[in-house]
């Protein structure tokens, strides 16, 4: 069955880096059954978004700004990135609220304004290692998804993804069991159900590496998985991509 697999950069290449291992990937994922789709920094993201057009991949862009367009020096417009040729977003993203304070009421306005201008948002949620070990795993995710899906109404979430991502579990080496994350997954679809009416996709992501990820694609619950480090470099992509 096709999957979601998102590959989120961050800050981690440069334009040069980024190019190269698109040019490595692209012609080994031609064929791929899967969805994928590419987020690169925003610097790196229009020449990118070039580079992959006329594949079947997509580009997504890490963030964007609350609102389309005016003062707000720094900022990125979805409108813009809609422009440049990015399809998807990743918004909430735990860095982003722990470095950047993103708070659910910020991060639900950019949803509805990525929503308003046509891009697919990739909505990171997940509990930190202090919520889990106080077992608050649902209670905190049960929150975070009905703040972050406030006055989104059931037409509109057709293009929302779920990426459940435990904070404690990115870029640890220490990854969520996979049927625990499936259960979860199945906790976070029954949510959204009863908040908006449908039951959204839930992708996984915290330290998937080429050893765990089957496990997770198997899981019927897991609709795909975000990447970190393991987007970074060409052959684990593609294998992961091609399990
Ligand atoms: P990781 O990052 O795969 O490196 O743990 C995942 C993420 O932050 O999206």
């Amino acid at each position: 069955m096709s999957k979601t697999i998102i590959a989120n950069w961050k800050m981690n290449l440069s334009l040069n880096k980024s190019l190269i291992l698109l040019e490595k990937i692209l012609p080994a994922l031609e064929n791929n059954k899967n969805k994928i789709v590419i987020c690169p920094d925003f610097a790196s993201l229009g020449l990118s978004a070039i580079a992959v057009s006329g594949s079947k991949l997509f580009i997504g862009a890490q963030d964007c700004a609350d609102s389309l367009e005016g003062s707000f020096t720094g900022e990125v417009s979805a409108r813009v990135l809609r422009e440049i040729g990015a399809s998807y977003v990743i918004l909430g993203h735990s860095e982003r609220r722990i470095f950047q304070l993103e708070n659910d009421a910020l991060i639900n306005k950019k949803i509805k304004t990525a929503l308003g201008a046509g891009l697919k948002v990739i909505l990171c949620l997940g509990e930190n290692i202090k919520e889990k070990k106080a077992k608050l795993t649902k209670k905190v995710l049960q929150v975070q998804l009905k703040n972050a899906l406030k006055g989104v109404d059931k037409k509109e979430s057709r293009n929302i993804l779920i990426a459940y991502e435990p904070v404690w579990a990115i870029g640890s080496g220490k990854a969520l069991e996979a049927q625990e994350a499936g259960e979860i997954a199945e906790f976070l679809k029954s949510k959204s159900l009863d908040l908006i009416g449908r039951r959204l996709e839930i992708l996984y992501g915290g330290s998937v590496s080429l050893n765990n990820a089957s496990l997770f694609l198997k899981n019927k619950n897991i609709s795909g998985l975000l990447l970190g480090g393991a987007s970074l470099e060409a052959e684990k992509f593609i294998s992961i991509c091609s399990i």
